[in-house]
Order: C-alpha cells, then sequence, then structure tokens
C-alpha cells in the first residue's frame, strides 16, 4: 500500500481507494500533493507542487525568486522559515530563538501500526491490515528529532498520523506547539462542518464557509467539552449526505485540543489538528521523547454518510478494543434521573426487581452511593460506601442485584474531590491550584492533580479495591467540570504549561490499569453528558453517556450530530421518565425506545412508577433490542433525514450484506394532511424481495424500488386519525423492518 519514487522523492500512500502523495524537496522538507480519490501508482506527480514568482514574497535562498515555504504546499511546517502561515512545529531552544527546519534523513516501511506509549490509538489485528510509513526528520541546528508516522488502512479508507520528537542534543528544548497532522490542500471551496454545542445540547452541526483567515474549533477547557469536539470536516460546497468529496478530521484525545482550517491569499488550505498550542509549552529534555496525540483523516466521495462510515468502521473495531469491542451490550437501568441522591437498598432493589421482570440485565447505580454524598457538596474523593443507605456496603448491595439474575454496575469520578471529604482533609494539596491563589468550584468540587503519580496511585488504590472486593462488571465513570487555575505544584515554573496534557496522561492512564486488572469491566466514559465525548476515550470506554438531555426529541439533533464522527455502538441512549426532566416534554414511550435504540440502549427511570400498559411496552421494547442489538451496533448507518433541517428525522440501520434493514422515522411536530413522502434507503440488494413491515402497515417491494423510489412513510395523521385513538400526534416514530425474504 506503501510506495516509494526514487526518481521524483514521492511517497504515496495508496490502498486502491485513497491516495496521500508528498514528496521530498530539494531542501529536505516535506511538500503536499495531493489526498482524495486513488491516482494511479505509477503517475508522476511531481508537477503538482506548484510555485510561480510572487511580489512581496521571502525567499529561503539566494538566486532563487520561485522557492518559498509560503507558497509550497507542505507536510508539517515548522515556524520561522519564510512561511507566514499558522506551522504545526514551534520549538524553542535556550536561546529563545523559536526557529526550526527539519530536514529529511530517511524512511521506513513497517508491516502494521505501532502502538503510542501512554496515549490511544488505533491498532491491527491481522497481517496485511496496515502499513505504516515512518520518516525520520531533523533539525540538525538543534539536535532535534522527529519522526513522522503515517498509517495506512486496506479495509477504511483512512490515514492515522502521529509524530515524535526526540532531543539528541545537549540543551533543554522547549515546544510550544507540536499538531498531530497538518496538510495543506491545494484549493479551499469548501465549507467547514464541525460539532459544536453545551450542556445538554452536545455536538449539534454547524457549517461554515470558508473564507479567507482562519475558521477553528478549540477547547481549553481541560476536557474535550461539551462546547466543541475534536473533529472537523471538510465538505465540497455540492457534497451531500449520500455523494461529494469530503474530508474528516478527527483527534483521538480528550483534552485541549485546537481544529483549523486557514485558508491563504493564494486560496490554499491549511488543515491542522492537534493539542492546542494555547497554554502549552513542553520541555524536552536531552533524551528524552514527547509524542503528539494520533489523528485521523479520512476521505470520502460517499458524501458525509460516507464518511461517517468509514470513522465508524475504524473506531468500533480498530479504536475501541478488548472484551467488550465485539460483544453485544447490556440493557441496563441507571437510577439517576429516578432518585438522584436520595435512596436507601431496599428502594434500590425494589428498582432492579422491577427491572428484571421487564428483562434488563445490569443495574447501575449512580451518584450518592459513597462517602457522606447526600447532595453534590461533599464525599467526592471517599470512595467507600455510604453505610446509611447500604448497610452491606457495595458488596452486599452487588451480590442482592447478582442474586436477582442482574449484573451490578457503579458510578465513579475519579478525577474530582469535594472540600467536604476524608480524602481532601487528608491530602488538601492533591489538587490543581496556585499556592496563594483562590480557586474557583465547579458543581462545588476541585479538580484532583492526575498529572501527579501518586494522586493518581491514591485514587486507583481506592477504585481497586472496590473492585476486587465487589461483583461490579461495569462502571460509569463521570467528571462533571472542567478544569480552571491549571497549576501543579508539584512541578517546576518550566514545567506548567505541561500539566494539563499530563493530567490527561494520568487519566489515561488510571484507565489503562484499570482494564489490565479487570478485562471483563464494561466502562462506559461520561462528563456531564457528553463533555469528553471523544475518540481518545473510546480506546478505554467502548460507550459514552451522550449527554444529559434525555429527551427523545432533543436527542435527535444530539445523536444525529454525533453520528457524523461516532459509530452507534459507542452511544450510551436511554429512554426516560415523562415529563422529561430537561425539557418537560411528553412523549410517546415507543418514540422514546426508538430514539434509544440507536445506541448502547437502557433504561433510566423508575419503572414501578409506569402503568401495566406501559411495562408491556417495555418488555416487548427490551425483547426487540435483544433480537436487533447487533445489528443497531454493527450494522452500516445511513443518516436519512436531517433533524437540523425540518420536521422530520430519519435514519437507517442495515446489515452489511443487505440482508436486512431498520428504517425509523420520527415526525417532531404533528401536520395534517401532509404531502405523500418516500424515503430512498441504502444498503440493500437491488434484485432481493424484501418485506417491509411498518407501524401499521406492510407491503413488499425489491431493493432496486426501495433504494430508487423509495419506502413509502406512513401517515397516521393525513386529516384524520386512523384508529380513532385520539391524542396528541407530535413526537411520533415509526420503526421499519426491512427483511428479505427467502428465495424458495
Ligand atoms: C452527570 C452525569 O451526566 C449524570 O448522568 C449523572 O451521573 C450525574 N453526573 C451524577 O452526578
Amino acid at each position: 500500500m506503501i510506495t516509494f519514487h526514487e526518481k521524483d522523492k514521492i511517497f504515496h500512500l495508496n490502498n486502491g481507494r485513497i491516495s496521500y502523495l508528498f514528496y521530498i524537496m530539494e531542501s529536505g522538507q516535506l511538500g503536499h500533493l495531493y489526498f482524495g480519490k486513488a491516482l494511479r501508482v505509477e503517475g508522476s506527480y511531481l508537477h503538482m507542487a506548484e510555485k510561480a514568482h510572487r511580489p512581496m514574497t521571502t525567499y529561503i535562498r539566494e538566486g532563487d525568486l520561485y522557492t518559498s515555504y509560503e507558497h509550497l504546499r507542505q507536510e508539517y511546517p515548522c515556524f520561522g522559515t519564510s512561511d507566514y502561515r499558522y506551522p504545526a512545529l514551534e520549538v524553542q531552544g535556550g536561546d529563545g530563538s523559536c526557529i526550526c527546519k527539519l530536514e529529511y534523513q530517511g524512511y521506513e516501511i513497517i508491516k502494521g501500526k505501532k502502538s503510542l506509549d501512554g496515549l490511544p490509538a488505533t491498532y491491527t489485528e491481522e497481517d496485511g491490515e496496515a502499513e505504516t510509513l515512518e520518516i525520520r526528520m531533523k533539525d540538525a541546528w538543534r539536535n532535534l528529532e522527529a519522526v513522522f508516522s503515517y498509517s495506512i488502512f486496506r479495509d477504511v479508507d483512512a490515514i492515522a498520523r502521529s509524530v515524535r520528537f526526540f532531543n539528541c542534543g545537549e540543551e533543554d528544548l522547549f515546544i510550544n506547539r507540536a499538531m498531530s497532522m497538518s496538510v495543506d490542500m491545494p484549493d479551499a471551496d469548501y465549507q467547514s462542518i464541525q460539532l459544536s454545542g453545551a450542556w445538554a445540547r452536545e455536538r449539534f452541526i454547524k457549517v461554515r464557509e470558508l473564507e479567507t483567515g482562519v475558521t477553528s474549533v478549540s477547547s481549553m477547557r481541560g476536557n474535550s467539552s461539551h462546547q466543541h469536539n475534536p473533529f472537523l470536516a471538510l465538505k465540497r460546497k455540492d457534497a451531500t449526505e449520500h455523494r461529494g468529496d469530503v474530508y474528516g478530521f478527527s483527534l483521538l484525545y480528550s483534552g485541549n485540543f485546537l481544529a483549523q482550517a486557514e485558508v491563504d491569499n493564494y486560496q490554499v488550505l491549511r488543515m491542522m489538528i492537534g493539542i492546542n498550542p494555547f497554554g502549552f509549552r513542553w520541555k524536552l529534555e536531552p533524551q528524552n521523547v514527547f509524542v503528539a496525540p494520533e489523528a485521523v483523516m479520512v476521505y470520502s466521495k460517499e458524501g458525509l454518510n460516507g464518511m461517517s462510515r468509514q470513522f465508524h468502521r475504524l473506531y468500533r473495531t480498530r479504536l475501541a478494543r478488548g472484551y467488550w469491542r465485539d460483544r453485544e451490550r447490556p440493557v441496563l437501568i441507571n437510577n439517576w434521573e429516578a432518585t438522584q441522591f436520595h435512596y436507601v437498598e431496599a428502594d434500590l432493589l425494589q428498582f432492579a426487581r422491577k427491572a428484571k421482570e421487564c428483562g434488563i440485565e445490569l443495574f447501575v447505580l449512580d451518584d450518592g452511593w459513597f462517602g457522606r454524598r447526600n447532595d453534590d457538596k461533599r464525599g467526592l474523593g471517599d470512595w467507600k460506601a455510604n453505610r446509611e443507605k447500604l448497610p452491606e456496603g457495595i458488596e452486599g448491595l452487588a451480590k442482592k442485584v447478582g442474586q436477582l439474575g442482574m449484573k451490578f454496575g457503579l458510578w465513579f469520578e475519579p478525577e474530582m474531590v469535594n472540600k467536604d471529604s476524608d480524602f481532601f482533609r487528608d491530602h488538601p494539596d492533591y489538587i490543581l491550584q496556585t499556592p496563594g491563589r483562590s480557586i474557583s468550584h465547579g458543581r462545588n468540587q476541585y479538580v484532583l492533580d492526575f498529572s501527579r503519580k501518586e494522586v493518581v496511585d491514591a485514587i486507583y488504590r481506592q477504585m481497586h479495591k472496590l473492585l476486587s472486593e465487589a461483583e461490579i462488571s461495569y462502571i460509569k465513570w463521570d467528571m462533571n467540570r472542567s478544569i480552571s487555575e491549571c497549576y501543579s505544584a508539584a512541578y517546576p515554573s518550566d514545567r506548567q504549561g505541561e500539566i494539563f496534557h499530563r493530567y490527561i496522561l494520568g487519566v489515561y492512564d488510571l484507565h489503562e490499569r484499570l482494564i489490565q486488572d479487570f478485562p471483563k469491566l464494561l466502562i462506559e466514559s461520561c462528563s456531564s453528558g457528553g463533555g469528553r465525548f471523544d475518540a481518545g476515550m473510546l480506546y478505554y470506554a467502548p460507550q459514552g453517556w451522550v449527554s444529559d438531555d434525555s429527551d427523545a426529541i432533543e436527542r435527535l439533533k444530539i445523536q444525529y450530530g454525533t453520528s457524523l464522527c461516532y459509530p452507534l455502538s459507542c452511544m450510551g441512549a436511554h429512554v426516560s421518565a415523562c415529563p422529561n426532566e430537561q425539557v418537560g416534554r411528553m412523549t410517546p414511550i415507543e418514540t422514546r425506545g426508538d430514539v434509544a435504540y440507536t445506541g448502547a440502549f437502557g433504561y433510566e427511570l423508575d419503572l414501578n412508577k409506569l402503568n401495566a400498559e406501559e411495562i408491556e411496552t417495555v418488555k416487548k421494547q427490551v425483547v426487540f433490542y435483544k433480537k436487533n442489538r447487533t445489528l443497531f451496533s454493527k450494522g452500516d448507518f445511513y443518516r436519512l433525514l436531517s433533524p437540523f433541517e425540518g420536521n422530520f428525522a430519519g435514519w437507517e440501520v442495515a446489515e452489511p450484506d443487505g440482508s436486512r434493514a431498520l428504517v425509523t422515522v420520527v415526525r417532531i411536530l404533528s401536520e395534517t394532511n401532509g404531502p405523500y413522502r418516500r424515503l430512498p434507503l441504502y444498503g440493500l440488494l437491488e434484485h432481493q424481495e424484501y418485506h417491509v413491515q411498518g407501524r401499521y402497515h406492510s407491503y413488499d417491494a425489491y431493493g432496486d424500488e426501495l433504494m430508487q423510489y423509495g419506502l413509502m412513510l406512513e401517515d397516521k395523521s393525513s386529516g384524520q386519525v386512523v384508529d380513532g385513538s385520539g391524542g396528541c400526534m407530535d413526537f411520533l416514530s415509526v420503526m421499519y423492518e426491512i427483511t428479505a425474504k427467502s428465495n424458495d
């Protein structure tokens, strides 16, 4: 998949569907040529390196009025050498100079893909799945070596990149900026698509026209954030959900990030993603290494859906890992929205008993079980059961839940502490704070200094003890505030720019240790809902709580946006009570189920409060989900109707072999006597006859009809209420089952 053309000094990464091409410039730096649909391997592409004499330009050598880094498309631009756009790298030496010039030293092609020490990374399992090109670069003057790593996958249209830096000299160096990838694309005729929002409305799709200058999203909160996601797509203006050129860029990182598209005055587009340089400064001592997190670049000629399917495949099968990667996830019930902090063991067992009766497999005890945690002002850090609530501790409760025939799961917020806790009283110096300065709180809590190993160790010991003593098969790992006043008293002044990154390394380390100790533990990540829902977390936690907003109608946009980059298997989605806790909305329980199926499914309410009819519906939902959960989590996902664009939301999950598909359509507000509607489907077999089963009607049709003419949508309110039941017609959903008929 990787070739080097000696004559032209061109590297060509090609998997038959995508090509990525760059070359070694005369000056030794790397120039970018092309990324997109596959080009023939044998071609010469050097002429793509366009350059012209331009006024008001700084040239790199005397007598040459053509060669300026300002006008050359580059692979990994460094600061200070005639390029005035934002660089990928800025390194400062003891002399204060930030100029850097990395020159080519050599390359190696490796079968498969290396892991990144202490950081999440995609991986391979079998021979031939990926090849990796490692390019060695050096700034001889600074004695700085860099290794640029590019992996191309055989079965996914993605390239994974990362960079490692080695200080081979005698003096300390400071990395002020080290992006994970950068690419200079020849034109800027794209729209950028970002996933932005806030608490309870995470990852809404926002489209911006690129203009000369910088378009970016970032986080400086210590977590990847509710506000912006470490993901950015570039879409041709005429590209749609299903057709046209789309590029996606995603960072496998859970802390401060920057994703940036810069258009220069010649309409060249520089796209980069990596750790946010703001507040970042890494001291690289002699003989030490710094590794920038991995970034994944996807190209699709099948529009945004095509891009998403590539990310889904890669992230579900070669980023998520371990025991739960391919296993059916348990249907869970979580007590948070039902009880908040107020319960005793008897309430929980009653809660679990009813859940068991409905076929639910895992009972998750949320916040409030430890220390003196009766509200959000105290207890964080004391990971010991509150015996007033749970007389026989977590061990006793887990055992009783086990005797009901259910698995038991537990909530933690490992990175946080309340000042009113024994842990803080014993270790007041364990939080991130600047000595002598006031410190801000979030939800009455403070952030533990996870840049320090002894702090991580202290939390690890408590968690390890509980997980060893009690039958706990799942943990929900929460993180309910962003970091402020980031400063670690354990590090010297010239290392304070490392703390945000070291913090995340500490979080990854604790995850890794627990996974190694308890390989069958299922971890669901959470951060006040979806405040740290990113590709980095997926490496440790194969599912994440998408949002604290559990209303089915709000979830349409949240889950639709999330699906741009993240697979359904990782989206925690629950049926909650009505009126909904966050928006007070009443929605039919069928709609709540239909929306929550599209993820790691569960319930977030007290089933004892439902009437007999609703309980029957819950039982049916659980049976339906169990029957279809493999399809929901491993099927090919197609977005069909965008809730950002109209009154409907629709999506399809199809078996990769086209034998079966489930299509969900939600009409948000009722309309009377609306038009006839058809919805073209995807991923079916043209010449196969299917049985279409809707909520009210069924019919037979061939795949070509369903994909061309479309699925005929049912409308319960076309002027008259068909079944005479009356009631509110808003927020109705229909799930269509499309099943291949046997050819006998
Ligand atoms: C925020 C989470 O998103 C909720 O689901 C719940 O676990 C609370 N924290 C508990 O404090």
